[in-house]
């Protein structure tokens, strides 16, 4: 099995905003969320944007007013978000999330972890962890927001095969396979390059964690009260300190 490094270079970093829709479309979508929430410096002013890769979350963050520090394992989508945000001020960090707090000497305001990035973590124990050090790691009144999809149904079949993405030049395939803990999540990708169709296929193994587990582990953790929201599936937890 790659590793998340591997998976995402081979098949996921260089078609990663095609594959939600568009980088500006998404900008927008994470700006009225945001706003939505109401989400603006209050206190410290810092905002931690744990797996940001290409900047979904940190650039709407940044131009709300936080300092925010992105932190990902994946040095393309990191570029993509330096060349996308050249006006404002992201720290930019390549690493692994679980140290987000070695060099943090002020509390943050916010911490977000986004679109599936607790699955990736390899572990239960790894989440419960994360969550121990988020909620050291804000200060009082602080949030931490999460969303990810509850894997805990599983497909059967062919409904496994799922068709996440295609154009005239790309088509993207994902196929599932359930496990007791975890799924391994398949990505097949073929692009046109010079009339040819070139194939890039990987697969990772996504944790499946449902929205009771996550709210349980957060209670755990110390967070006061949890908001949760879901649209097309995707659950987002709004924790507090
Ligand atoms: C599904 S993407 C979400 C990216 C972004 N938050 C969004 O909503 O578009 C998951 C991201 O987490 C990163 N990632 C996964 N495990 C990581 C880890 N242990 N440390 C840092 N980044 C990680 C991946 O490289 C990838 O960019």
């Amino acid at each position: 099995m790659a590793t998340i490094q591997e998976h995402y270079n081979e098949v996921l970093s260089d078609v990663y905003s095609w594959m939600y829709g568009g980088f500006e479309s998404n900008i927008q979508r994470y700006t009225d969320i945001f706003n939505k929430k109401k989400l603006s410096p209050q206190g410290s002013g810092i905002a931690i944007d744990l797996g940001a890769g290409c900047g979904f979350q940190s650039i709407p963050l940044a131009k709300a007013g936080y300092f925010v520090t992105a932190i990902d394992l994946d040095a393309k989508l990191l570029n993509e978000l330096k060349r996308n945000s050249a006006d404002l001020e992201i720290k930019v960090l390549q690493g692994d999330l679980m140290g987000f707090d070695k060099d943090l000497d002020t509390k943050a305001e916010l911490v977000v972890c986004m679109t599936d990035t607790i699955l990736h973590l390899d572990s239960r124990a790894k989440v419960i962890s994360l969550f121990a050090k988020v909620f050291a790691a804000l200060e009082s009144g602080g949030k931490f927001i999460i969303s990810f999809r509850d894997l805990t149904y599983e497909l059967k079949e062919i409904e496994r095969i799922l068709p996440v993405r295609s154009d005239e030049s790309t088509i993207f395939t994902c196929f599932l396979e359930y496990e007791p803990e975890t799924v391994k999540v398949h990505d097949i990708l073929y692009r046109k390059v010079n009339e040819e169709w070139k194939l890039s296929k990987s697969y990772y193994r996504k944790l499946r964690l449902s929205k009771a587990w996550v709210n349980e582990e957060l209670s755990q953790a110390g967070f006061s009260k949890t908001d949760l929201e879901v649209e097309n599936g995707l659950i987002t937890i709004t924790a507090s300190v």
